[in-house]
């Protein structure tokens, strides 16, 4: 196991949703697996007017978040874990003299040993990054003379290929690339990390991993929920911005990747820049017009509970033009990948939650069984991401009887099936690499950029371009009905169920 050193983790926008909901109970399952260092505390930082007490009640003893996995502690071990919080009360702004709080960093160090190590965590809004970074810097927080400095962000890493450079510039100046972390949860996800393992721990699959035998890739990320009360967020986003050129190009890379030489977190990020990068980016409208679909959500019923439609959703504007389905065709410009088309696609209020791959093989060369039909059953890797998480491979059988009818048998392996395995969920996994100094989850600068060189025209194109259509779909249902064209000649999605077996066209919605 590698060493986790001292250390203290500043985290900014402390009172918001993220700290509460996602990083305190990562902490948490860290400290209950004694994987947090000997000497380690928080220092919350936000602008409300908090005592250490009352932020220990808010993010610890008396959040939603944390009940259950506290209820089998003991008081002492819940006190010792609310005893690592602090809290300090930056005022009105975060854009401002951080004397204050290099002086409680600098108290908090001595008193509790932490080897002047500290990590920042930025959950704010991005445009807060910048002025964070200068102020940290400004105030002498940024050197590491006395113990190395980290800084992580989250997503949005800008809103467009200028935006996105800017804000990395913008970091640069006062940490270096080595010392920020981009956070992307879905590389913290276990299954998304296995991808590489998939790939490269085995000689079954690589071989096959081209165009000489792959027909085409599907990928499909798709949430039931709509957007919730982030309306005001979302609206100025859409599910491109969201998910795709984040989560989803993450997972692109994972497959399109060439072999690195090591499993060093440089080499690996090396190989999907240069993935991201072969990615055939489309300029020209008929490309994006017939390689492109947007959807929106409109209200229905489901379960007999009506939903509401995107732009009756707070925080979205009643004519709001902003997607919540994207779905994207497009081919990757190199040896390996040559004329194989990738179909991804991304939605809010679909009919279930789920994440996965398919990667569909072509049909044998030489057909020696005449049946008609027989491509439907050609071999396909799916690899589910989430929930029900596994691989699956199909691949043809005799039906037993007379002649050589084919049927379709499932090969199977879940995650679950290993009991032993504590799987850590993606914020723990996540801090815990960062506190360690392994990068190799997080997005480097060039990933994010070659990420929006390829997103930006689709955007461009969608906001200004001639003949773009959004299209809509009743929430709850597979994305808008004309979504299958992009699919054209090769059939339609694999429109997934909330378990790793079932067949396409499974949905619950009512
Ligand atoms: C976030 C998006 O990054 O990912 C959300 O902002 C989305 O809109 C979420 O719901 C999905 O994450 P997961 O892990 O639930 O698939």
């Amino acid at each position: 196991m590698k060493k986790t050193e001292n250390q203290m983790l500043v985290i900014f926008g402390a009172s918001g949703d993220l700290t509460a909901r996602k990083l305190v109970p990562a902490l948490f399952n860290l400290f209950a697996a004694s994987q947090l260092p000997k000497n380690f505390i928080v220092l919350g930082a936000s602008r409300s007017d908090m005592t250490d007490a009352a932020f220990r009640k808010k993010v610890v003893l008396e959040s939603n978040y944390l009940k259950e996995k506290i209820v089998d502690k003991t008081d002492a071990e819940i006190e010792e874990f609310a005893n690592k919080f602090f809290y300090e009360d930056l005022g009105n702004n975060y854009d401002t003299d951080y004397s204050r709080l290099r002086k409680r960093v600098e108290d908090l160090n001595n008193k509790y040993h932490t080897s002047g190590n500290i990590m920042y965590y930025l959950s704010t809004p991005p445009t807060l990054y910048e002025p964070i970074a200068k102020n940290l810097a400004e105030a002498g927080l940024n050197t590491q003379k006395n113990g190395w400095k980290r800084l992580i962000v989250e997503k949005p890493f800008g809103y467009s290929l200028e935006t996105g450079k800017a804000l990395n510039a913008g970091l640069q100046k006062y940490f270096s690339e080595k010392q920020i972390y981009r956070i992307d949860h879905y590389l913290g996800k276990e299954t998304v990390q296995n991808l590489l393992v998939t790939r490269f721990a085995n000689s079954i699959f690589e071989p096959l991993w081209n165009r000489n035998y792959i027909h085409h890739v599907e990928i499909t990320n798709a949430e039931s929920v709509g957007v919730e009360k982030r309306g005001g967020y979302y609206d100025k986003s859409g599910a491109l911005r969201d998910m795709f050129q984040n989560h989803l190009l993450q997972i692109v890379s994972l497959i399109v990747m060439e072999p690195p030489i090591g499993d060093q977190p440089e080499e690996i990020r090396n190989e999907k820049v240069k993935a991201l990068k072969s990615l055939r980016i489309m300029r020209d409208d008929k490309t994006l017009h017939d390689n492109t679909i947007r959807g929106q959500y409109m209200a229905s019923k489901i379960n007999g509970k009506k939903v509401k439609g995107y732009r009756e959703e707070d925080g979205v504007d009643k004519d709001s033009t902003t997607e919540t389905y994207a779905a994207i065709k497009f081919f990757v410009d190199n040896w390996r990948w040559k004329d194989v088309p990738f179909y991804v696609r991304t939605a809010k209020r679909m009919p279930t939650k789920v994440t996965e791959v398919v990667i569909h093989f072509k049909t044998p060369h030489h057909q020696i069984f005449k049946e008609s039909g027989l491509n439907e059953k050609d071999n396909k890797l799916v690899i589910r991401i989430q929930p029900d998480e596994g691989i699956l491979m199909k691949f043809g059988v005799k039906v037993p009887g007379q002649g050589f009818k084919v049927e379709r048998a499932n090969l199977d392996f879940y995650y679950s099936s290993l009991a032993e395995t504590h799987v850590m969920e993606a914020y723990e996994r996540l801090l815990l690499d960062a506190m360690q100094g392994d990068a190799t989850l997080y997005a480097r600068a060039d990933e994010v950029e070659a990420a929006w060189e390829f997103v930006d025209p689709i955007l461009e194109y969608w906001k200004n371009g001639k003949d773009v259509r959004m299209y809509g779909y009743a929430a709850g249902v597979w994305g808008p009905e004309n979504g299958d064209e992009l699919i054209e000649g090769i059939g339609y999605w694999r429109n997934p169920g909330s378990n790793l077996a079932d067949d396409p066209g499974y949905c619950v919605i009512c």
